[in-house]
């Protein structure tokens, strides 16, 4: 704990200097004894927070505008120091002075700038709340673009649902032909996964967008700080109350990894369905989402959905890393956090990428009808629905099930159903009385037929076309009402950057 402690202390010392300017230059020794020795790179994060040198500008922005309001810091100070922001951001990350983290570098680059005046800007403050802010303010972008994302690939994917309402495909399970189906069915299986994956998203960004600045190291502040405020110019819906959990906590980074990790695994499984399709010749992927071998000049292999499915492990992975690191953290703040922001970073990166990929592949590919037509009724995928039939005669589903089983005992994978008359047969044997005392030909022959298979299966949520219709019309009702939730989010942070750049403005 002692380290942690010196840690603080720092930081207790460094807001002390703010209201006095004289010891402006004991806070660069203090640095100076600090500054790691052999440790130095092993401790900084400077480059890694590249990822949150904007962020950092605006928690800058926001919290020296709210003492200049709150009378912590004078208005002159304020102004001067808000105007080495604006060179700081211009000059750009690289620019800044070597530091153990952004945090530290930019304050180093306005002191440069203000001189030790510039030093107040830390007032009220401890970098613990502010990397929280930076940290949650850069992840609500992430999450908005990776929703955004995610919603144009499931208008994609509709698309492809309404094209291909009446493309029948063979359906599996046990990777064994089980039911015929239609692609739109299957594709949207995935969309409404990813509907769900999207309000996962959204959800989760409730938690993320929320302040934590004013929280200081953990243990608050004696200044008179207004969290409201800070928190209405970033935009942050509500305020993260216990100031130690505010400072310590990163269950918003598990929360939202978490999504993108159930969303990778949602994306794993359209990938490797593509993927074995394409083995089968039961889908053509455009040329650009394909790839050859450097040797066999007759292949064109889906590697794109091969590293969509493998980049399920970043999500994954990160997701593993990222608790591994929160775990069994005491209160309040540690410097292991340093290292989790990363895991979602890489994690969000990744699969953002991944979304587009997975449903530009599925939406630029042909489906051979008449091949997935035939591939259909393989392995006598047409079986329940004759036992159905049988059931709808009055037979017990249960001696129906027996029946079919039994005429198709013994049939290969890529045989074809049993005809009329060696239904008849077993059917007599079975049940006492022939086949055409439950079941016309004609209707049985309907029953075999994998088109009409799938029209038969209208219950909500199947396969029937018409059923299909309703689930695509509900889709599109969902995806507006997404695209919506994520205008609002964006609108509310657009906002804040406005209401932040008038408040800036009355001060340079
Ligand atoms: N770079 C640090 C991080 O990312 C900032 C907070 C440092 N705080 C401290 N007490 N050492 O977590």
């Amino acid at each position: 704990m002692s380290d942690g402690e010196d840690h603080e202390t720092a930081d207790a010392d460094h807001a002390a200097t703010a209201g006095d300017a004289d010891r402006g230059d004991e806070t660069v020794v203090r640095r100076d004894r600090f500054a790691g020795g052999p440790a130095r790179s092993f401790l900084s994060s400077l480059s890694d927070d590249e990822r949150i040198f904007a962020a950092d500008l605006a928690v800058d922005r926001a919290h020296v505008v709210m003492l200049a309001e709150q009378e912590i810091i004078d208005r002159e100070t304020a102004g001067e120091v808000l105007a080495a922001l604006a060179d700081v951001e211009d000059a750009g990350h690289g620019a800044l002075p070597d530091g153990e983290d952004v945090h530290e570098a930019i304050e180093s680059a306005v002191i440069e700038r203000v001189g030790p005046d510039g030093g107040k800007m830390h007032t009220a403050r401890s970098r613990n709340d502010e990397v929280a802010a930076c940290i949650r303010y850069r992840l609500r972008a992430d999450i908005l673009d990776l929703v955004e994302t995610v919603v144009g690939a499931r208008e994609q994917l509709i698309e492809v649902a309404r094209a291909e309402r009446e493309t029948v495909m063979p359906g599996y399970t046990h990777l064994q032909p089980a039911q015929p189906t239609t692609v739109a069915h299957w594709v949207l299986s995935y969309e409404q996964a990813l509907q769900r994956d999207t309000a996962r998203l959204l959800d989760a960004y409730e938690r993320v967008n929320q302040n934590p600045l004013g929280s200081a190291a953990f243990a608050g502040t004696p200044f008179d700080v207004d969290r409201e405020r800070t928190a209405e110019l970033l935009g942050f819906a509500g305020v993260a109350e216990n100031s130690m959990d505010a400072s310590a906590t990163r269950d918003f980074l598990a929360e939202t990894t978490s999504a993108v990790a159930t969303l990778a695994t949602t994306l794993s499984g359209l990938a490797e369905d593509v993927v074995v399709m394409a083995s089968k010749g039961h889908v053509d992927l455009d040329d650009d989402y394909a790839s050859t071998s450097s040797i066999m000049p007759q292949k064109k292999n889906p590697d794109t959905l091969e590293l969509v499915r493998g980049r399920t492990g970043d999500a994954v992975g990160g997701l593993n890393g990222l608790l591994t690191n929160l775990k069994g953290q005491p209160r309040a703040y540690n410097r292991d956090l340093q290292r989790a922001g990363r895991h979602a970073w890489d994690a969000i990166d990744s699969i953002t990428e991944s979304v587009a990929v997975a449903a530009g592949a599925v939406a630029t590919a042909d489906w051979p009808a008449e091949t997935l037509e035939a591939a259909a009724t393989d392995g006598f995928a047409t079986a329940t629905g004759v036992a159905d039939l049988l059931a709808m005669a009055g037979v017990p589903f249960r001696t129906a099930h027996e029946v079919v089983a039994e005429a198709a005992a013994g049939l290969g994978p890529e045989e074809d159903a049993p005809d009329y008359e060696t239904l008849s047969a077993v059917a007599e044997d079975v049940l006492g009385k022939p086949l055409s005392a439950y079941v016309d030909r004609e209707a049985l022959e309907a029953a075999l037929d994998p088109t009409e298979s799938v029209a038969m299966r209208d219950s909500r949520g199947g396969p029937a076309p018409d059923a299909v219709a309703e689930q695509v019309a509900t889709a599109e009702d969902v995806l507006v009402a997404d695209s919506g939730a994520l205008d609002d989010r964006r609108q509310a942070v657009s906002q804040a950057a406005d209401r932040r750049r008038t408040e800036v403005d009355r001060y340079v």
